[in-house]
């Protein structure tokens, strides 16, 4: 049994199906060249990220957030020249899934392919409903249109809210006003949502409208996406330098000290957010098949993009926590317009207008990705028939798109986002640690002209002085774990785990010459993976389970490996 979990496939093997099954007219269209490739990069990844969830990071951990822009951006760096080595060497659709395929066998890849769920349709779900955030508050501000407040929330966010406002209003804390008004507005709500068999009923209209929208132009085709996905990036890179150059005129450097006002740790509460802000690049390589030259323009594509949404950050990162101060984030969901809200009013509504139009091409990159691989698992055996299956007309994979319509939609109605964001990240990284290991597990090949190569730097002093330097700095985190274990919980062990890890790491490397730059994206991802708060990791695990179940129920039997193992 252990033989058949790891069974593996050749890269020549995928090559050969996959030109087998886009030879006849219904493949999939190659319309993508590197341009298209770093635009689809940038789409996926500006979004939600920077136009929500780093207000909250922001507060936790002050103008020090840039510095986490920073690593971040390295490691993700790592992360980004694995998987273009990949995809140098494995052109098809399936992403890390099909590179695990290739690397660590059958069982890892279907893990895989199932934590990418969690990056590209769950991920998506967060996306959503930030875009109905800023959806509405365009609605309200310029529109002037006011939606019943029961149409656009989720039914645990509206209760916790109710839940809050009455038990502050009967408590005896004094209130301000404006906290007032908004436990009001929050109890208001609450008892205007219409009621079936007792419950008040909430969902979040905008967000599955818009999700339906984009699933019908991700079904249309994939030179319609690309078009579309073309205008909104220049449209939201224009207005984010337009912000960083504006906004320089109005930073009060004293805001940037102290520079870390909770320390290094409040920095890397952002970790799960800003990690956030940056995924997305990883998802071009969904398009391999419909790219012109895949394996010069797709790694090409993911550099490029990761490098110019770098820069963006950490420019935006210190505008805006040099606008305002960091104490005034707390809770802010809409930090670039909100810095703006009462200095540059017009700049605010179009920061609104853009938070819009960027989350839009985020949602429809991602709603591009998870079909294609969906798309892969299933020509594997992995997943029924169904999910291979390309539209005539269109040649885009059409059952697996309008699945993973379905499914980010409900999710996007009913589901609260602030659990989601930190199970993305968590199989995002997931994904990034076994692309980079895997790297480790190709042939070394010769030099190809035109095609991507990972340089070979070799790990074997560097790795573990490394860790003996990362190690020695966190001695005291190590002390206060190992005494507090029973009272700190999970997060320490995982701490304690990491050192463990990255210390039997550090040996192999130093035994087999590992390469340094794989070995970097496996320990800087599995570092970013335990700041995520340990509850998530619990979700995590479920999600696992859930998966694996599946798995042996259908696809251990049904793939085309076991099928071929039997004949
Ligand atoms: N990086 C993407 C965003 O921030 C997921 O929306």
């Amino acid at each position: 049994m252990a033989n058949s979990l790891f069974r593996k496939k050749s890269i020549e093997r995928i090559l050969r199906e996959s030109e087998k099954e886009n030879a006849h007219h219904n493949g999939l269209n190659k319309v993508l060249g590197v341009r298209d490739l770093t635009f689809l990069g940038i789409a996926a990844v500006v979004g939600a990220g920077i136009f929500s969830t780093i207000g909250n990071a922001s507060y936790n951990g002050g103008p020090g957030i840039s510095l986490l822009f920073v690593i971040t951006a390295v490691t993700c760096g790592f992360s980004s020249l694995c998987y273009a080595e990949f995809a140098s060497r494995v052109p098809v659709a399936g992403s890390a899934y099909t590179y695990s395929y290739v690397a660590f066998g059958e069982l890892i890849a279907w893990i895989i392919g199932w934590a990418l769920i969690l990056e590209y349709a769950i991920g998506n779900i967060v996306v959503a409903i930030s875009w109905s955030g800023y959806f509405n508050n365009l609605l309200v501000h310029v529109f002037h249109i006011h939606l019943p407040d029961w149409m656009l929330v989720d039914p645990q966010t509206a209760t916790a809210a109710f839940k809050t406002a009455t038990q502050a209003l009967a408590g005896t804390e004094s209130l301000t006003p404006e906290m007032r008004s908004s436990y009001d507005f929050a109890i208001q709500a609450y008892h205007n949502a219409p009621m079936i068999g007792g419950s008040h009923i909430f969902f979040n209209l905008p967000a599955f409208i818009i999700v339906a929208l984009i699933t019908w132009v991700a079904y249309i085709g994939i030179k319609e996406s690309k078009n579309m996905a073309n205008f909104m990036v220049i449209f939201k890179i224009a207005v984010i330098i337009f912000v960083i150059i504006a906004g320089a005129f109005f930073v009060d450097t004293n805001n940037w000290k102290p520079f870390m006002p909770n320390g290094f740790e409040g920095v890397l509460k952002g970790v799960s957010a800003v990690f956030y802000a940056y995924i997305g690049f990883d998802a071009i390589s969904t398009t391999a098949e419909e790219c012109k030259n895949p394996q010069r323009d797709m790694p090409r594509g993911m550099i490029y993009s990761l490098i110019i949404c770098t820069v963006l950050y950490i420019l935006i990162a210190l505008v805006l926590t040099g606008i305002e101060n960091y104490s005034a984030f707390k809770d802010v969901n809409d930090p670039l317009a909100f810095v703006f809200e009462h200095r540059a009013p017009w700049i605010e509504k179009i920061v609104s207008i853009s938070a819009v139009v960027a989350t839009t091409s985020v949602l429809l990159v991602f709603q591009i990705g998870q079909p294609r691989i969906w798309m892969s698992m299933s020509r594997d055996g992995l997943l029924p028939k169904q999910f291979k299956k390309i539209h005539p007309k269109y040649h885009t994979p059409s059952f697996s798109t309008l699945v993973t319509g379905v499914i980010v939609g409900l999710g996007a109605l009913f589901i609260e986002s602030g659990l989601v964001t930190d199970l993305t990240s968590i199989g995002t990284l997931f994904a990034f640690v076994l692309v980079s290991g895997g790297v480790l597990f190709l042939p070394r090949l010769v030099k190809e002209k035109g095609k991507f190569q990972l340089p070979y730097i070799n790990g074997q002093y560097i790795i573990p002085l490394l860790v003996i330097l990362f190690i020695f700095v966190s001695r005291g985190r190590m002390v206060d774990a190992v005494n507090n274990i029973s009272n700190e919980g999970y997060q320490e062990v995982l701490f304690l785990l990491y050192i463990l890890l990255a210390s039997l790491i550090s040996v192999f490397t130093f035994m087999k010459k590992y390469s340094f730059i794989p070995v970097m994206g496996v320990l800087s991802c599995m570092y970013l993976m335990i700041e995520i708060p340990s509850v998530s990791w619990l979700w995590f695990f479920v999600w696992m389970g859930l998966g694996l179940t599946i798995y042996f129920l259908y696809g251990y039997r049904n793939s085309v490996l076991a099928k071929e193992g039997k004949a």
